[in-house]
């Protein structure tokens, strides 16, 4: 086990925020992990999990704990329909350190349906299940077979299946009920081989329409490429030296509401926020999920507003972004001006959807 001591953390994020880890380790192998938590439980210290540092701000004083960055890799993958043969379903084992956008084009490569409307997005697969990672009509929980873990409590390696993690929107039980408790080391997706492409997100189906206009019904790679274009024009795909892209992502998660506080905010306006389903499950029910960028842009705020050395991206009025070098206090300043600024206006409090630590 190779400990490294105050290892700057910023480089490790897509923001370029943060301070230093106290301890920092790098594990190529489950044993290694082990390792690393009986190491960090016998001094007492906290531990975070670092995987693509594409949904974290991290604080300026940095992490006082051991920061365990997971470098397991490999993608292994089998058929496992019902009727054993090469066709229908395939199971695809990846590492929790594989980068996320290799896993999917890796995929698609192979022709198996399932992960194509998630291409492009920045990170690592462990921690596609813990905030189950979700774009364009698609969510990782569609797809998700089974997840293995180290649980921390119980000192053991388990695999825990899809209906045991608590999926929700941008949820799971491993981001709320079980926050801390799970070390992701590989994640099962069962994936469609030969499956058509989904076309369920109103902005991606008019895309496609653009570019396949005779009509043919589109391939598993096309439907990535035009993601990855409609990312990549909303400043959501990492682009070297692209000053909209050195953010998380969306900052704050598209609140879901009941019907009459939806109706109460469209009445605030002549058309009214984009709209779109809550979700599955019985807590969904007569509930709205609202487009938080259109709120935000609603209270007064505009793309490429700036707060010191933080803004919003000037492509897309959800994703905060780092405009040189803004600390983890601009960036929160900024969000609370805009959260405050929301609930002012329309009595909805944003909720932020990076990961924060060290605060
Ligand atoms: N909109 C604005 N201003 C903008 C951008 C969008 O008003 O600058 C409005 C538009 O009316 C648009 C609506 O907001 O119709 C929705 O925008 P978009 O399609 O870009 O999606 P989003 O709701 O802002 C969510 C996810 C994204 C994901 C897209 C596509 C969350 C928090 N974000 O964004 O995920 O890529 O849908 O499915 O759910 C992420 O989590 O980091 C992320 C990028």
């Amino acid at each position: 086990m190779f400990l490294e001591e105050n290892k700057p953390l910023a480089p490790f994020t897509t923001f370029g925020i943060g301070g230093p880890a106290r301890w920092f380790v790098e594990a190529a192998l489950e044993d290694e992990i082990v390792e690393a938590t009986v190491w960090a439980r016998e001094r007492g210290l906290k531990l975070f999990v670092l995987g693509g540092g594409s949904n974290l701000l991290v604080a300026d004083a940095g992490f006082d704990g051991l920061v365990l960055r997971v470098g397991l890799l490999g993608i292994e993958a089998h058929a496992d329909g019902p009727t054993g043969d090469a066709f229908g379903e395939w199971v695809y084992r990846v590492a929790a350190g594989e980068d996320w956008e290799h896993c999917v084009r890796r995929t698609i490569e192979d022709n198996c349906a399932g992960l194509e409307c998630l291409a492009g997005i920045p990170g690592t697969v462990g921690g596609t299940p813990v905030q189950n990672v979700g774009a364009y009509g698609q969510e990782v929980a569609n797809v998700v077979d089974r997840v293995r873990a180290f649980d921390l409590k119980e000192r053991a390696f388990v695999e825990l299946p899809a209906a045991e993690c608590g999926f929700g929107y941008r949820r799971s039980r491993f981001n709320t009920t079980d926050r801390g408790r799970f070390l992701v080391t590989r994640v099962d997706y069962r994936l469609n081989l030969g499956g058509a492409p989904a076309l369920r997100y109103a902005e991606l189906q008019r895309a496609i329409e653009e570019s396949a206009r005779d009509g043919r019904q589109p391939g598993l790679a096309e439907v990535a490429a035009v993601v990855r274009r409609i990312r990549s024009a909303k400043g959501m795909l990492l682009v070297e030296g692209d000053a909209d892209c050195r953010s998380a992502g969306s900052f704050f998660k598209n609140p879901v509401v009941s019907e009459e506080q939806a109706a109460r905010i469209a009445a605030t306006s002549a058309q009214g926020p984009p709209r779109f389903p809550a979700g599955p499950g019985a807590e969904n029910a007569g509930r709205v999920k609202l487009a938080a960028a259109w709120l935000i842009e609603q209270a007064g705020f505009e793309k490429g507003y700036r707060l010191g050395a933080a803004g919003i991206s000037s492509r897309h009025t959800l994703a905060l972004v780092n405009s040189g070098e803004a600390s983890a206090a601009d960036v929160l300043a900024l969000a609370g001006q805009i959260g405050d600024a929301v609930e002012a206006r329309f009595g909805v409090r944003l909720e932020m959807e990076p990961v924060l630590v060290g605060f």
